[in-house]
């Protein structure tokens, strides 16, 4: 298994992976198609130089990914702090390490790009989740508040 920045041609692929993720999606009204608007939003995050989708690949199938985006900050001496978010293993390879060789490639990538914290924050998830974030390394140290749009 490799750990990858995805390429366009991974998109459906990521698309299909992140169905699982749809109690959340679907809370929020939103889709995970192949849509013009899928395809715009991969334009926007392929040029954007603080945003990495990352995929685990094995023998040629997509089987994980996640999205990690640097944000520049002006605390901590101007030190920036990524964020992960959308991580999902495709369910026929579970609890074989993909999901924590994903976590650990983007905290490496984060800590290359000199970041002082990364935060994750799954919207919803069940015990095995949260026991997957504080196997990776997480504490569950913040409390928060979302507004959907
Ligand atoms: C959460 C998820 C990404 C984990 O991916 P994974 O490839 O199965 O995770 P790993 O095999 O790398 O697991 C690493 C460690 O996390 C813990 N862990 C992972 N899944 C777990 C589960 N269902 N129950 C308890 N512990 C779990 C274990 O400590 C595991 O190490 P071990 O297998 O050596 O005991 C995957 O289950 C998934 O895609 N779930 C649906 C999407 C989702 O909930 N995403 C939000 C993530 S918080």
């Amino acid at each position: 298994m490799i750990i990858r920045a995805a390429i366009r041609s991974d998109l459906g692929a990521i698309l299909r992976l992140l169905r699982d993720l749809n109690a959340s999606a679907s809370a929020s009204g939103a889709t995970v198609r192949m849509s013009s608007a899928a395809v715009r939003a991969w334009t926007r995050i392929e040029n954007d130089p603080d945003r990495a989708v990352l995929v685990a690949e094995s023998r040629g199938q997509i089987i994980g990914t996640l999205d990690l985006l640097v944000v520049a900050n002006l605390t901590h001496d101007a030190q920036s702090w990524a964020l992960i978010d959308n991580v999902v293993v495709d369910a026929a390879t579970r609890r074989r390490g993909v999901g924590r060789a994903l976590m650990d490639d983007a905290v490496e990538r984060a800590a290359r790009a000199g970041c002082y914290k990364v935060e994750f924050l799954p919207h919803e998830y069940d015990d095995g989740a949260s026991a997957f974030c504080r196997s990776v390394g997480f504490h569950d140290s913040a409390e928060g508040f979302h507004r959907y749009l």
